[in-house]
């Protein structure tokens, strides 16, 4: 089987990757060509663990292969994903689908009217209808061209996330697919199949069944997050410790204990736009999600609200330098997209004396953002602590979990920590001379 990938960012490399080590050809398609010049030259443009390995070894058994130019291999083609962004439409927080129907426009104009059809397949997070959409924008782009026919659209959205993606990819819990024919059935079973000795289990439903699957799962991931974030506001007020308030419904199986970690808000790629273009899609059918609206207000004003416990923990601000360790949305990720650490960053940049950054694999992304305009950029973990007043760790890197505690406090001026990932046991914290301020766990 061949297969062609629309869009080479955090979906469409590691779709490339995993499908090629699957045993299929595939050919990972960008409009960026800077980024597929560096792929052509080995060099991987996002930070995924185990990723720079499996693109390596797969480019060298001459599966996987990249270029900017989707007239290539359309033809050999069996399966076309598309895995382009759909970012938030800032004007009317539905999800922008600009980038979907320029692939669409492009798809349309390379079918061959004479040859077998083409399977299109939305890997992207797209709004319930989209596939019907895209068929509907093809053939009135396109006279001559008969679903079915000439092609079709089914949806296979996708669940891997960061920092495990390839883990995710290969061992999901689920893979869902949404079909309109037996034609669109086959093919994805087929890409599938390696799947089958896992005993995987494979969904196949409508496509619009598929399409909101995928938003009702970031919606209830997302609000799964923003209840243990409230219940954890709740503990600092009573004197319940939220770690134990956690442990203690997730081992109830109805509720699981996944996604039940207290933190400054959820960010990332996914969560937020998508609980957007949910909460946009129930208005539009007359159907609105008070639930999705609260999850929204409540996460952005969470965001918000870390710079005034930061505040409350440490006093005036105004002489006071920081090191925060962590920025990206969580580890081991480099994507800086809607992290905390975008709202956390540029106040404390206003309020304080300094605020000096280290991130293990953000800070190449986020030198360029205007929000960390005014930051001191410092090489390891020790330097940035050193000679500060606080530490404020924002995303629970590894290497953040087991710091050198006595270094730590020689370091820092003052011994407080600020741990918005509850990564260290307030007791122990205690014990060794820190004011260690966490979430849902009151203050030391
Ligand atoms: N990132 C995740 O963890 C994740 C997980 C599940 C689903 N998704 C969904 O997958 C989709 C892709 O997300 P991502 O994070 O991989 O995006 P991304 O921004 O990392 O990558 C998108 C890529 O598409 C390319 N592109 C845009 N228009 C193009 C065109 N016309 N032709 C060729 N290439 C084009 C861009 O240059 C970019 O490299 C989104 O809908 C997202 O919601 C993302």
């Amino acid at each position: 089987m061949n297969i062609s990938i629309i869009g080479t960012g955090y979906v469409g490399l590691v779709s490339g990757a995993c499908f090629s080590e699957f045993g299929f050809n595939v050919t990972c398609i960008d409009k960026d060509k800077n980024k597929i010049n560096n792929l052509n030259n080995g060099l991987i443009p996002i930070y995924e663990p185990s990723l720079e390995d499996l693109v390596k070894k797969n480019v060298k058994a001459k599966r996987l292969s990249f270029s900017t130019n989707l007239a290539e291999d359309f033809e050999n083609s069996d399966a076309i994903f598309i895995a382009v962004g759909t970012p938030t439409n800032i004007k009317n927080n539905k999800a922008d689908l600009k980038y979907i129907y320029e692939v669409a426009k492009e798809i349309a104009e390379l079918i061959n009217i004479d040859a077998d059809p083409k399977l299109i397949v939305t890997k992207s997070t797209v709004p319930v209808g989209t596939g019907k959409n895209i068929e509907s924008y093809m053939l009135n782009y396109r006279k001559e061209l008969k679903i079915n026919l000439n092609f079709e659209v089914a949806s296979n959205p996708e669940f891997l996330r960061e920092g495990s993606a390839i883990e995710d990819f290969m061992r999901p819990d689920r893979v869902i697919c949404g079909v309109e024919s037996n034609f669109a059935k086959s093919i994805l079973e087929k890409l599938y199949r390696p799947l089958n000795l896992r005993e995987t289990p494979i969904l196949f439903s409508k496509r619009e069944t598929a399409e909101l699957i995928k938003y009702a799962a970031n919606g209830f991931l997302a609000t799964k997050i923003t209840f243990i974030n409230e219940m954890a506001d709740i503990c600092e007020r009573v004197g319940a410790d939220i770690q134990e308030v956690a442990k203690g419904i997730g081992l109830d199986g109805r509720i699981g204990s996944k996604f039940l970690h207290p933190g400054p808000g959820f960010g990332g790629s996914c969560f937020p736009k998508d609980t957007r273009a949910l909460s946009e899609i129930g208005k539009e059918v007359g159907a609105k999600s008070a639930i999705i609206d609260s999850v929204i207000k409540v996460n952005e004003a969470r965001k918000v609200n870390m710079v005034k416990k930061i505040k409350d923990a440490l006093g005036p601000l105004k002489n006071k330098s920081l090191s925060i360790l962590g920025i990206t949305f969580k580890p081991n990720t480099d994507d800086m997209r809607e992290s905390p650490s975008l709202v956390i960053i540029p106040e404390l940049i206003k309020i304080t004396k300094e605020v000096k950054v280290y991130d293990p694999a953000g800070m190449s992304i986020a030198k360029e953002m205007k929000e960390f305009e005014g930051v001191t950029w410092m090489n390891d973990t020790y330097e940035c602590i050193n000679n500060t007043d606080a530490i404020v760790l924002i995303t629970e890197w590894n290497e953040f979990r087991a710091l050198d505690l006595y270094k730590v406090k020689t370091l820092l001026n003052k011994p407080v920590i600020i741990d918005l990932r509850n990564i260290y046991k307030p007791d122990s914290m205690s014990e060794l001379g820190f004011q260690y301020v966490s979430i849902g766990r009151g203050s030391i």
